[in-house]
């Protein structure tokens, strides 16, 4: 059975700023949303559900033409973990897509990650982990702030900062989803939905090159890596 991966594009990309959903911003001409969907296929993605903002189908289904994978779209929700629980509702419906026992999720936003990344969240999970995500070291000193107290310094080696695309065992991540549903509980990633049901989450190497595409400052230098040939 193919590895499925959601990726989800439904924000509007308040940050960025412009009027198109930040996904289909392009770098070199080539939307966010395709280099996301490509970089899955070169590591191992059979198959992308990608969730976007209900009303923009159409301008992702021209986007992703030349996917190197099949795609379906479907609408996303108001918070990211809506957008996943849409594409997992897909997922239990696609009768093509039942046998799928490894499901990533990703963000559209993370257009650059390597596909090394990408073969080392499947492997992982591959091997028997429940969830997986990709993460590295934080590199600035960090203070902890509180609203009338001192600042505290934070102890950064034992830190480490999440990527995605994250990796489940499809009964892992349906389960962790519908579970968080039924208390109305919202979380900002979906190891934090594993977790919640006490699953354990296992970390393999992210990249730098995995970096969020999220203010303006992102998208200058995506373009000047690409024009370096270094993304
Ligand atoms: N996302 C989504 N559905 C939402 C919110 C976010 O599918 N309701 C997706 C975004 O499209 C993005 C990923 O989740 O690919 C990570 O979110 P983020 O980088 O915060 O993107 P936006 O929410 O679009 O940006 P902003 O927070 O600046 O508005
Ligand atoms: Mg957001």
């Amino acid at each position: 059975a193919p590895v499925v991966a959601i990726v989800v594009a439904a924000g509007s990309g308040s940050r960025l700023g412009g009027e198109h959903p930040k996904a289909l911003r392009e770098v070199a001409g080539v939307p966010l949303v395709a280099r996301s969907v490509h970089q899955l296929a070169a590591g191992g993605v059979g198959v992308c559900i990608v969730v976007v903002a209900a009303g923009t189908e159409d301008a992702f289904e021209a986007a992703l033409g030349d996917a190197p994978v099949p795609c379906a779209i479907v609408a996303g929700g108001a918070e990211r973990q809506h957008s996943v629980a849409n594409g997992l509702a897909l997922l239990d419906l696609h009768g093509g897509l039942a046998g799928a026992e490894v499901v990533l999720v990703h963000d559209a936003a993370r257009a650059f990650v390597p596909p090394d990344v990408v073969v080392r969240v499947i492997a992982a999970v591959r091997a028997g982990a429940d969830a997986v995500v990709p993460a590295l070291p934080v590199a600035d000193t960090i203070r902890e702030v509180t609203d009338d107290g001192p600042s505290a310094l934070v102890d950064r080696s034992s830190l480490r900062a999440v990527q995605t695309p994250q990796g489940f065992a499809r009964a892992v991540l349906l389960d962790a989803h519908e579970a968080l549903e039924e208390s109305g509980t919202l979380v900002t990633d979906d190891a934090a939905a594993a977790e919640y049901l006490g699953h354990e989450v296992t970390l393999v190497a992210g990249a730098r090159e995995a970096f969020k595409v999220t203010d303006p400052f992102d998208l200058v230098i995506a373009e000047a890596l690409v024009a370096r040939g270094q993304l």
